[in-house]
């Protein structure tokens, strides 16, 4: 093995979740049905994909762990926060992502999983009247109980690291203000401040995570670590922090499907995406300002992908108003469905002699089942990430991510093309690992 540029990975990993809904509660039954050889984590990077190191006669191909030291499943222990008091074996029945029988065997250690109290502001997520809630003075105090709360989870199960993920509902769209999210300095004083319009909860679990030295991974599309003054804070306390939201059905799609176009110099007058879904997710994203905030996160995939200002004759049709395609995304509550997301896309594509076509997707998928092994992933290359003294916004876990951060306040642009992506994933991780980055043809 290389010289590693990563710490070992010693003790047991705090994994901290806010939210214990249908993703949290069928990520936690996966692990610990997986540590007894139950089931099998399939889609998970971490566990399964081998990437190319060295080239020529010296190329082998490694599993991550086998690069960059990795935590085990069996050395992880699970914590959150919750609105609600069900405990994870609860929140699993309830879900009904899963069957009882994946559920069953590992009912003991669910149950012991009960979830603390949330930081919570109804005006954040409207459709949500939970009462297992905290008492909070001002958005600082919150940040105050936060912390206690890791602090003690830390200590009472022996971990030696702690890893936070906001796998809560979507709040409402907080329009980043640059008079309260440009610097820390702004930041401190808003939530001292009780400045409780643009301190959202899932700052006050951000700032708090950072705080307690573990690194942050966004799950949902929320503004939360998207701000400058979440970037300083990362940095100075040397801790990665990823977001934002999981890229599982159609967006995972798109990112894979739009290179093609893009690919072949095919144009595109169009692209209408589609949902139906019936979880509480579901629920949640039907009030209107709670899906505006989800509405930014998928329509940003296309534009770095196809864009219009580099190729006006195939990508500058079909919408006068903004000169380019035309792209909508919908979700719809639908509650018979629960977690079975069923998705549609049109696609109105034009090739020789500006002639049309059309492209239909049809994809029906569990929305959480998709969802599990990004989790893990993020969970474990963050933690590596952290040992590997990288802080600030990981652009490589941008592969996970429906809308990757990236320094907007100086022109840069996201990457969103799923096998771009994927590059920058293999060479943060080869670097890692003390190899080369490269871009040899695997
Ligand atoms: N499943 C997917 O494929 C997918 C993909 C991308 C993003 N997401 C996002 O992941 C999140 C979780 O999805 P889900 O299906 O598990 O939803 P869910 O509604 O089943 O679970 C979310 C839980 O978060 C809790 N919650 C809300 N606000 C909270 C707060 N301030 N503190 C603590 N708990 C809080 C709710 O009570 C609920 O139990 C959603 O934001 C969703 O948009 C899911």
């Amino acid at each position: 093995m290389k010289n590693q540029n990563v710490k070992p990975a010693e003790g047991k990993l705090g994994i901290m979740v806010v939210g214990l809904g249908a993703v949290t509660s069928t990520f936690m039954t996966g692990v610990l049905m997986a540590r007894k050889g139950l089931a099998k984590p399939v889609g998970s990077m971490t566990q399964y994909d081998k990437i190319r190191v060295g080239k020529g006669a010296d190329k082998k191909y490694l599993s991550y762990s086998e690069i960059v030291p990795m935590a085990q499943l069996d050395d992880i222990v699970f914590g959150a926060w919750d609105v609600y008091p069900a405990n994870a074996f609860q929140s699993a029945m309830y879900a009904e992502v899963l069957n009882e029988k994946d559920i069953l065997p590992v009912k003991d250690e669910l149950e012991k999983i009960v979830p603390l109290k949330a930081a919570f502001d109804k005006n954040f997520a409207k459709r949500l009247d939970g009462d297992n809630v905290k008492q909070c003075a001002t958005r600082w105090d919150m940040v105050e109980q936060l912390r206690e709360d890791i602090r003690k989870f830390k200590a009472d199960n022996n971990c030696s690291r702690i890893v936070v993920a906001w796998a809560a509902s979507t709040e409402i769209y907080v329009e980043p203000n640059m008079a309260v999210h440009d610097t820390l300095e702004h930041l401190e004083a808003a939530m001292k401040a009780d400045d409780r319009a643009n301190i959202a909860p899932s700052m006050c679990y951000a700032y708090a995570a950072l705080a307690e030295g573990a690194p942050f991974i966004m799950g949902a599309p929320n503004t939360t670590v998207d701000i400058p003054a979440m970037w300083e804070m990362s940095e100075k306390t040397g801790m990665p922090i990823a977001g934002k939201d999981f890229k599982t059905g159609q967006t995972l799609v798109k990112s894979g499907f739009a290179p093609i176009i893009g690919t072949r110099c095919l144009g595109l007058n169009g692209w209408f995406s589609t949902n139906i879904l019936g979880n509480r997710d579901g629920l949640v994203l039907d009030e209107p300002a709670n899906f505006r905030t989800k509405e930014v996160s998928k329509l940003s995939t296309l534009e770095t992908i196809l864009k219009p200002e580099a190729q006006p004759d195939l990508y500058g049709h079909g919408n006068d108003e903004d000169n380019q395609y035309f792209h909508k995304v919908r979700i719809n509550y639908y509650p018979p469905r629960n977690d079975n997301k069923e998705g549609w896309d049109n696609i109105d594509i034009f090739g020789w002699m500006n002639f049309p076509m059309q492209i239909k997707i049809n994809f029906l998928w569990l929305d959480s089942i998709l969802a599990e092994p990004l989790l893990l992933d993020l969970f474990l290359l963050s933690v590596g990430a952290a040992r590997a003294g990288k802080s600030g916004i990981q652009r490589f876990l941008s592969f996970f991510l429906k809308a990757p951060m990236h320094d907007y306040t100086q022109g840069e642009e996201p990457v969103n093309h799923l096998f771009q992506q994927y590059t920058m994933l293999k060479n943060a991780i080869r670097e890692m690992g003390g190899y080369e980055a490269d871009e040899e043809i695997d």
